[in-house]
């Protein structure tokens, strides 16, 4: 498959030295700006109506402090940490994100391997331009599914199957999508999956196409949500499969106590990045919320905003097993494919570690939320 200019404007990777002399997730924004076609740019980087809710994430972990400890030995520090048994190598996962092949030509591939020499897990969005079997096939830690709950429980019966049998160790179901948020940059840059491109993972046959023109991603993907969802939807969910089920876009206490009511094994704190609900909270004011409620019954993720090792530490002193990043995997393939997705993930390891030292923690259990909030 060769890629069009309009899905990729420079189609050479960066070098590893290039790579290497890109110090921050946002170096790989501007980057992938020059890089990415203005419609994939658009549709990466928007959010949805005035993208207060896509802006707020980030400035939400900006404006937490961390009231540092000192005198305490960091000689040796150890980030790893486990989520539902899986070892990670520090608390990140990549987050869902469709059509990584508009990124670069290798996609997903590059995404599971870039994940596999890190030791991070990779959630798959349900809308991945690549089959879960071939993501499984090349992926070196563990494949978690995300998955929305359409109309077609047929379909979504094969898929769960299909999800089990390549070997994914977990769901996450995406529940803020009752319908598309209305992202302005789609609609004005004319959006659509370019047609070498398909989503592989949701073609049923007869379906003539899952492209679809000028409209938004919304349009010809509707039969893949509903917005009749609701709670029952998550209890059938958790009885048709026995990998476990996290809930992801939650962002009130009440909401996530009862997903864990119905069978959810854990909890992702998300608004979607900004692309669904303008004016939705930003994730960092509703984790502290939602964790003290789930009370440790299940491991809570977030995602939103997250670019610097220190957000990383201040989620989990806000009670978060691990955070995701879904952007800037996407600007890390537009670099320079798995390298470039492999240095952003080194990136964040560094600067954490980094972090964790200077902030006087050894140890995941040692950060606290006396980290943003010292007793006066
Ligand atoms: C381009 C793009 C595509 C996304 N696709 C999906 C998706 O298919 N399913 C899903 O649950 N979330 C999707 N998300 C949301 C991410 O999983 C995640 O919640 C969000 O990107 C986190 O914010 P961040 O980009 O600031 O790290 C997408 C986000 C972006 C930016």
């Amino acid at each position: 498959m060769t890629m069009t200019q309009s899905d990729r404007d420079i189609e050479k990777d960066l070098s590893n030295e290039e790579l290497s002399n890109l110090y921050r997730i946002d170096d790989f924004e501007a980057v992938a700006h020059e890089r990415l076609s203005q419609m994939t740019f658009a549709y990466y980087a928007g959010g949805a109506g005035d993208e207060r809710t896509l802006s707020r994430n980030r400035a939400a972990w900006e404006a937490l402090s961390i009231w540092y400890r000192v005198m305490i030995d960091v000689s040796k520090r150890s980030p790893a940490t486990t989520l539902l048994d899986m070892p990670l190598s520090f608390p990140l996962l990549a987050a869902p994100t469709a059509l990584h092949k508009m990124a670069h030509i290798d996609g997903e591939i590059a995404t599971a391997r870039a994940c596999g020499a890190a030791g991070v897990p990779m959630v798959v969005s349900s809308l991945s331009t690549t089959s879960i079997e071939e993501i499984c096939a090349a992926a070196r830690s563990p494949i978690l599914f995300q998955i929305y709950i359409g109309q077609d429980r047929g379909f979504l019966t094969d898929l769960v199957r299909r999800v089990e049998q390549a070997g994914c160790v977990a769901f996450q179901l995406t529940v803020d999508t009752p319908v598309w948020g209305l992202r302005e940059r789609e609609m004005k840059t004319g959006f659509c999956v370019p047609p070498e491109m398909s989503i592989v993972n949701l073609q049923r046959t007869g379906s003539a196409s899952t492209g679809h023109k000028g409209v938004g991603i919304g349009e010809t993907l509707g039969w893949t949500i509903t917005p009749s969802l609701c709670w029952k939807d998550l209890e059938w969910l958790c009885g048709l499969t026995k990998l476990p089920v996290m809930v992801k876009g939650i962002c009130r206490a009440d909401d996530a106590l009862t997903a864990v009511r119905c069978g959810a094994k854990g909890i992702v704190v998300s608004n979607h990045g900004g692309r669904q609900l303008d004016g939705a909270p930003p994730t960092a004011e509703a984790l502290p919320r939602i964790a003290q409620a789930v009370a440790s019954r299940v491991p809570v993720l977030v995602d939103g905003g997250i670019r610097h090792g220190g957000d990383i530490l201040k989620a989990l002193a806000l009670g978060a097993t691990a955070v995701q990043i879904g952007r800037p995997i996407l600007w890390g393939l537009a670099a320079g494919g798995e390298n470039g997705a492999k240095r952003v993930i080194e990136i964040l390891a560094q600067d954490f570690d980094r972090v964790m030292a200077l902030s006087g923690c050894p140890t995941i259990a040692s950060i606290t939320r006396d980290l943003l909030e010292p007793a006066r």
